[in-house]
């Protein structure tokens, strides 16, 4: 990652909040270089605003929320969920400019997403659909995190399954141990998947204990995953079910479990990771999401030093140029998505017209 792209573009969705933390009253939440107010209208809808009030610059998460509008706690100015200015109690009218800047929030299964950039962008597009989190026939847990790195450090690992023999050496399927077969890398104007396939070949102990496959039978298995947008990264992994076998799920043929990561950059060196893994088998079965959360939160423990330490190297002026393996092809494609969009953000680019096609709400491939 270039210092030239540490930047993060702003015409786009990401996950700033679980649904549930989001209450009537005021809540603050830090994220995309600013303090945002949060709070939930009385029909149920999710208002954002700069967490600063325009009279001076008191956070407004200080005051309260009366009828749908925030009132500041320092003279009352009291704002609507749009930002307007509605009222100064020391005098009849409002002053110009008393407005506070709000942002368009949309509320979807367990995610709040938020999009920083130009309002009028975000009318027509939402953000990508996420199926598994909110469909019945799957199970879902997750989490938060926040490391202390650049997002598309976060992607970068995200599309790199070349590390997993180094760091995750020990919950990796002997897949990934010998020869692994090259990833299918497809890129399109907006998003990056790698895909690829096992040969037949054991199952760690982890996944034998959640599927219920026997330890030693041999499963084709399959892992696909995709760079999004700069604020989502999805990967599914999949054993393919033995004819006849009893543990195999309801609706679908094989079983799949898909981790869902929204990377949301809080500053340019550090980044707020929400996370979800949904399965399609051992629906009721919480020894099976206990483990299976044992591993995802490993997994992710030992990736954060190692994008940190490269961070903390970054940061300390140390940007001289990287050189790049053949396995760095998906990320490199990834960065080349959001050197367009900065690119564009700067007015410096002329989109063609499909360019947004990534923001448009479709369920992702990595779904079909
Ligand atoms: S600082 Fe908010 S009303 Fe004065
Ligand atoms: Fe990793």
């Amino acid at each position: 990652v270039s210092l030239e792209l540490s930047r993060y573009p702003l015409n786009t969705w990401y996950v700033i909040a679980s649904s549930n933390e989001v209450r009537a009253a005021l809540g603050s939440c830090n994220v995309l270089d600013r303090k945002i107010a949060l709070y939930r209208k009385r029909n149920g809808e999710i208002a954002a605003l700069d967490d600063r009030c325009s009279h001076r610059a008191m956070s407004l998460t200080l005051g309260s929320v009366v009828d749908d509008a925030v009132v500041c706690a320092y003279h009352g100015f009291t704002f609507g969920s749009d930002g307007r200015c509605l009222r100064v109690p020391s005098q009849e009218n409002v002053p110009y400019g008393a407005d506070v800047r709000s942002y368009r929030v949309f509320e979807d299964g367990p995610f709040v997403w938020l999009w920083p950039g130009e309002r009028a962008q975000a009318e027509q597009l939402r953000p990508p659909k996420l199926p598994w989190l909110q469909q019945p026939g799957w199970t879902t847990f997750g989490g938060v995190d926040v490391v202390a790195a650049n997002y598309l450090l976060l992607h970068e690992n995200a599309l790199d399954r070349a590390h997993f023999p180094f760091v995750h050496s020990d919950t990796s399927h002997a897949g990934y141990l010998t020869q692994p077969p090259p990833l299918q890398v497809e890129v399109t104007e907006t998003t990056v998947s790698y895909a690829r396939s096992f040969p037949p070949g054991p199952l760690t102990t982890w996944q034998a204990a959640a599927t219920g496959l026997a330890m030693n039978g041999h499963y084709v298995q399959r892992e696909r995953g995709e760079f999004v947008s700069p604020g989502l990264h999805i990967d599914v992994m999949e054993i393919e079910a033995p004819v006849g076998s009893v543990t195999a799920p309801l609706h679908e043929d094989n079983f799949r479990t898909v981790f869902v990561r929204g990377f949301t950059p809080l500053r340019e060196d550090s980044t707020l990771v929400t996370w979800r893994v949904a399965r399609n088998y051992a629906l009721e079965d919480r020894s099976v999401t206990q483990g299976l959360r044992f591993i995802h939160e490993t997994s992710m423990a030992e990736d954060k030093p190692f994008l940190e330490d490269i961070q903390a190297n970054r940061s300390a002026g140390d940007d001289r140029i990287d050189i790049d393996a053949a396995a760095d092809s998906a990320a490199l494609r990834a960065q080349q998505i959001v050197a367009r969009m900065l690119l564009e953000e700067r007015g410096s680019f002329r989109p063609r017209p499909k360019s947004r096609q990534q923001q448009v709400r479709k369920a992702s491939p990595v779904a079909r």
